[in-house]
C-alpha cells in the first residue's frame, strides 16, 4: 500500500480486521520492520487519540515518530497555485511537503474542514496537496471529509464485541454545542458498508450526510424506531451537509440515555462532552465500550503502518 488516506484503500475489511487482531495480541512481532524509519506526524487541528496512538503504533514496529504541530509552530503554509505571496502566508506547499520528505519516511497529516466552504472541503485541499508534494506516503489523520483511521478502529471493535454473526448498528446524530465536521461519519458509514452487519443511520430531517457516501444505507428520522434491536449505537454529532457548516437542531431529546440504549453497547470516537451528546449514566457502564474502542486505534495505526513499510 503507498498510502491511507480513505476507507476505501482498505481491499478487504473481514482480512484487515484480522490482522489488526493480530497485531494487537503481539504488539512487538514486528518492532524490526520500522527500524531506522521516521514518520512525520503533522497536526493543523487538536489531538490526543491520534496523536498519542499513531506515534505507540509508529514505536512499536521500530519506528521514530516525530510530531509537529503545523497551525502554531510552523510558517503559515500556502496551498494556492499561482499566488503572489505577500500575505500571511510564508512556505508554499511544494517546498513544505518536499522538505519534510527529506526528514520523512511516512507523513501522517490532520487538517480539518473549513465547514464554510463545501466545494473546498470536498477538494481535500490539505491531504492532497501533500499527496502531490510529498515523495513520501501519507497517511490521513483525519482530513476535510474523512477519518479512515478511526473508520478501521470502529470496524476491529465492533468485530471483537459482536455476539452474532451479523448485528445490527446504528449510527445516531446526537446534539452538539458547535458546528462539528463529518468525517468521523462519512467513515464509519464507509466502513459498516464493508463489514457484514445490518446498519442504519438515524438523524433529524436536515441532517442527510452526503448521499454519495450514504448511498444504500437506510436513514430513519426517528430515534426510537432506528435504536429497535440494536447491538451497537455509534453516536456522533455533525453539522447540517445540505446547509453546509451550519447547526440546524440542537434538540436535546437526540440525547442518548441508558434508557434509549436498551442491550446494546454504546459507541463513539470521542472526546465526547457528558450530558449533551450522552448521559453520564451511559458513559459509566458496562454497555459503554469507548475506552477499548481507543485502545483499538493504536492497532489501526500499527496495521496501516506496517502495510506502507513493507511496500516501501
Ligand atoms: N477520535 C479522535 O480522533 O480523537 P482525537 O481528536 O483526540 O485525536
Amino acid at each position: 500500500m503507498k498510502h491511507y488516506t480513505s476507507i476505501n484503500d482498505i481491499d478487504n475489511m473481514h482480512c484487515w480486521i484480522e490482522e489488526a487482531k493480530a497485531l494487537k495480541a503481539n504488539p512487538l512481532k514486528h518492532i524490526d520492520l520500522g527500524k531506522h524509519k521516521t514518520i512525520g506526524l503533522l497536526f493543523f487541528n487538536s489531538s490526543l487519540r491520534t496523536r498519542l496512538s499513531t506515534q505507540k503504533a509508529a514505536l512499536n514496529l521500530g519506528m521514530d515518530p516525530i510530531v509537529m504541530n503545523v497551525s502554531g509552530d510552523a510558517w503559515g503554509i500556502e496551498f494556492g497555485d499561482d499566488t503572489i505571496m505577500n500575505g500571511n502566508t510564508a512556505e508554499h506547499i511544494k517546498e513544505a511537503a518536499a522538505v519534510v520528505s527529506q526528514y520523512c519516511d511516512i507523513i501522517a497529516v490532520r487538517a480539518f474542514p473549513t465547514l464554510t466552504d463545501k466545494a473546498l472541503d470536498e477538494s481535500e485541499l490539505v491531504i492532497n496537496a501533500f499527496m502531490k508534494y510529498a515523495s513520501v506516503p501519507i497517511v490521513n489523520m483525519e482530513s476535510a471529509t474523512g477519518h479512515p483511521l478511526q473508520g478501521l478502529t470502529d470496524a476491529i471493535t465492533i468485530s471483537e464485541f459482536a455476539t452474532k454473526p451479523k448485528p445490527k448498528v446504528v449510527l445516531s446524530w446526537a446534539p452538539h454545542v458547535k458546528a462539528l465536521p463529518h468525517a468521523v461519519a462519512n467513515s464509519f458509514i464507509q466502513a459498516m458498508q464493508k463489514m457484514d452487519v445490518e446498519f442504519v443511520i438515524t438523524n433529524p430531517e436536515g441532517y442527510n450526510l452526503n448521499p454519495s457516501i450514504t448511498a444504500n444505507t437506510p436513514i430513519i428520522h426517528n430515534q426510537k424506531e432506528a435504536f429497535k434491536n440494536a447491538d451497537f449505537i455509534y453516536v456522533k454529532n455533525w453539522s447540517s451537509y445540505t446547509d453546509y457548516g451550519k447547526i440546524m437542531n440542537t434538540d436535546p431529546h437526540w440525547m442518548i440515555t441508558k434508557e434509549k440504549l436498551g442491550n446494546a453497547k454504546f459507541m463513539h470516537c470521542l472526546p465526547v462532552r457528558r450530558n449533551v451528546i450522552v448521559e453520564d449514566a451511559v458513559l459509566d457502564s458496562d454497555s459503554s465500550i469507548v475506552i477499548q474502542q481507543a485502545n483499538n486505534r493504536t492497532y489501526a495505526a500499527q496495521l496501516v503502518l506496517k502495510k506502507i513499510l513493507e511496500n516501501l
